[in-house]
């Protein structure tokens, strides 16, 4: 175990547990000086646990994971992951960039899926506590290499999770690569603001800056059209609970069994306000999200059945968790119209997300 702490607070590290090629996991443990508890792992860039103070100013874990390293080596649902090469999907695992079609990984039906069989949620991540008088900061590198899961390009990811002392948690990625490629990438953790996680989600509250998304056919891929939210259940421009309608009769929840959608950001919106917020009105746990991106995908679980163990005992039932990933759209690649994912050689690729926790 090893510490290190400053005015921001402290980070430690231990032993996470052993991967099946016999490199060793390790855990950092970032607390910051009100009390908030961040668990990230450098494999997969993994946040195993995030502590968040109620209206007593009780610090509760509020996000799904597993207690010990093996169902993460496991298939799992992304739980707290860096998802990529390309988080959400792409149609039947093809694009094609200058004239060349790529094939890449196909693990979700017919498509490609958060990076494919083995994206950056499972690979050993090299971590560097970096020192700063302000936040704790820990920097995940990898070095995705040229065809990877399909991909071309050496792709060099640089994740930085930065801790500050107003309960705010943000993370920061920058990539290069050496041939033209495309890149999404996205944080892929599970909230749930009740502490509890044997319980769904539905009694949250959400709020999106976003007046539209993105129309999806059966196996969740953009149809390329673009669906206003205006009386619809994907209207949460005003704070609604999100059990209110998530079973509504809207052929596009039907599709996806809930909420599994990529809602659009448009430029007009307001960067300084949160582009996402959830709320759990008992505990007052109120979580902002900031981003630089232009969509987020809001998944809520609809396809846990009970069937993983949580922590603290039980099963995660269905809809435990709501994922708030900010994000490029879903496809992008086959989609000119789309914001374009694509990155160059010479070109530094960087972006922004921050999760900030307060109550009300
Ligand atoms: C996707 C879901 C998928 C989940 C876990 C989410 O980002 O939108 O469709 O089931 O990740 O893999």
């Amino acid at each position: 175990m090893s510490q290190a702490s400053s005015a921001a607070g402290s980070i430690t590290s231990s032993v996470f547990g052993t991967m099946e090629d016999g490199r060793q996991v390790t855990r950092y443990t970032l607390v910051n000086t009100q009390g908030m508890a961040v668990d990230i792992l450098d494999y997969g860039g993994i946040i195993t646990r995030w502590t968040a103070p109620d209206r007593e100013g009780n610090y509760q874990d509020v996000v799904l994971g597993f207690e010990t390293l093996e169902p993460y080596l496991e298939r799992h649902p992304y739980f707290g992951a860096l998802v990529g090469r390309y988080a959400n999907r792409i149609a039947l695992g093809k694009f094609t960039l200058d004239d060349k079609e790529y094939t890449l990984a196909t693990n979700n039906g017919p498509n490609h899926l958060h990076g494919g069989d083995y994206g950056f949620d499972r690979k050993l991540w090299k971590a560097e506590v970096k020192a700063n008088p302000d936040s704790l900061q820990l920097q995940l590198e990898y070095l995705s290499p040229d065809g990877e899961e399909g991909f071309p390009g050496n792709l060099r990811t640089r994740v930085l999770y930065s801790l500050s002392n107003d309960n705010t948690l943000s993370v920061e990625y920058q990539a290069t690569t050496d041939r033209p490629t495309v890149l999404n990438l996205t944080q892929h953790t599970y909230f749930n603001l009740s502490g509890n996680f044997n319980t769904s989600i539905t009694d949250h509250n959400l709020q999106l800056q976003a007046e539209s998304l993105l129309e999806v056919d059966a196996d969740l891929i953009p149809t390329g059209n673009i669906l206003p939210v205006e009386g619809t259940p994907f209207d949460f421009r005003e704070v609604r609970e999100i059990g209110a309608d998530i079973d509504a009769d809207h052929p596009q929840i039907k599709l996806a069994g809930g909420y599994d959608h990529c809602w659009i950001f448009t430029d007009g919106i307001n960067r300084d306000k949160p582009a996402a917020q959830a709320y759990h009105p008992l505990s007052g746990r109120l979580l902002e999200v900031f981003t630089d991106q232009p969509a987020i995908q809001v998944y809520t679980a609809n396809f846990l059945q009970g069937k993983l163990r949580a922590k603290g005992g039980g099963t995660y039932p269905y809809r435990a968790g709501l994922c708030l990933e900010t994000q490029h759209y879903p496809d992008a690649p086959n989609r000119p119209e789309f914001p374009s994912t694509r990155l160059d050689p010479g070109l530094v690729f960087t972006s922004k997300t921050s999760f900030r926790f307060s109550v009300k």
